[in-house]
């Protein structure tokens, strides 16, 4: 396949970015998308031009690292993966494909594709825990009955990776799939109790502060979202909230 690929370049979080325009040759439809990216960045260092910074880990799937916009979508047309599992057959011969970082407030550019996600760090390290007696009476965990459809959904809530594609598929730019997935991971969990007051007011609290918008109530982050994590969560973490601040 022969593409353009239009391509945000951004020198640092301070610069002014732009798109560039990168013909590309010779692209197989069994690479990955980023194997592709690695074609491109091969041919420019060749040339001692800068390589394009684009954010990657485990390349399947499991890290959330792998943030791309592609074409006005998070991740890309394919539904439920990630950057790093979509594959150049879903594109053909002469596209030309467009190549942005995440766009959100909370989420700034630090160069080129890459973006700083250490807000949603700080969403974790604000309530993502529970406390545990360790002074040998720790109850084993898998000796503690839990119902399974709320074990079910807990594992679900905790298949969220935190690559941030909720944030850009909302206009709001709001974290609220993300929030309420690390408040329901724990919520739907007898050991999550002891904290579960606190830990939805403090988690609300950071995500607001770290300047995410309100939920705009179009779903959009749902369809978005490589792990298929579901807006009842949104809802599970609304009621947990409204809860907690009627306990004060
Ligand atoms: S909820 Fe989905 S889209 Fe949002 S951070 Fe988690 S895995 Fe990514
Ligand atoms: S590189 Fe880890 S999810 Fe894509």
């Amino acid at each position: 396949m022969n593409l353009t690929l239009k391509i945000w370049r951004q020198k640092d979080a301070k610069s002014k970015g732009s798109m560039v325009n990168y013909p590309i040759s010779g692209i197989e439809d069994d690479m990955s998308f980023l194997e592709m990216m690695d074609v491109l960045n091969e041919e420019l260092i060749n040339k001692g031009e800068e390589p394009v910074v684009f954010d990657h880990d485990c390349r399947e799937g499991i890290c959330g690292s792998c943030s791309l916009q592609i074409n006005g979508q998070p991740h890309g047309p394919d539904r439920l993966i990630t950057a790093c599992q979509l594959h150049m057959r879903s594109f053909k011969d002469g596209d030309t494909i467009f190549i942005e970082p995440f766009r959100a407030k909370a989420f700034p550019v630090i160069k080129d594709l890459m973006i700083d996600r250490s807000a949603f760090d700080r969403i974790q390290q604000a309530g993502g825990y529970i406390s545990v007696n360790t002074s040998g009476n720790t109850v084993d965990a898998n000796a503690i009955p839990i119902e399974k459809e709320n074990a079910d959904d807990s594992f679900a809530a905790a298949t969220c990776i935190g690559c941030g594609a909720c944030v850009a598929a909302c206009k709001n730019a709001s974290a609220m799939l993300f929030t309420s997935a690390k408040v329901s991971q724990f919520a739907l969990l007898p050991q999550g109790q002891v904290e579960a007051t606190d830990r939805v007011m403090a988690m609300v609290n950071q995500m607001d502060e770290e300047g995410f918008g309100n939920c705009t109530n179009t779903g959009a982050c749902e369809i978005e979202c490589p792990k298929g994590i579901s807006l009842e969560n949104i809802a599970r973490m609304n009621r947990e909230y409204l809860a907690a601040s009627l306990k004060g």
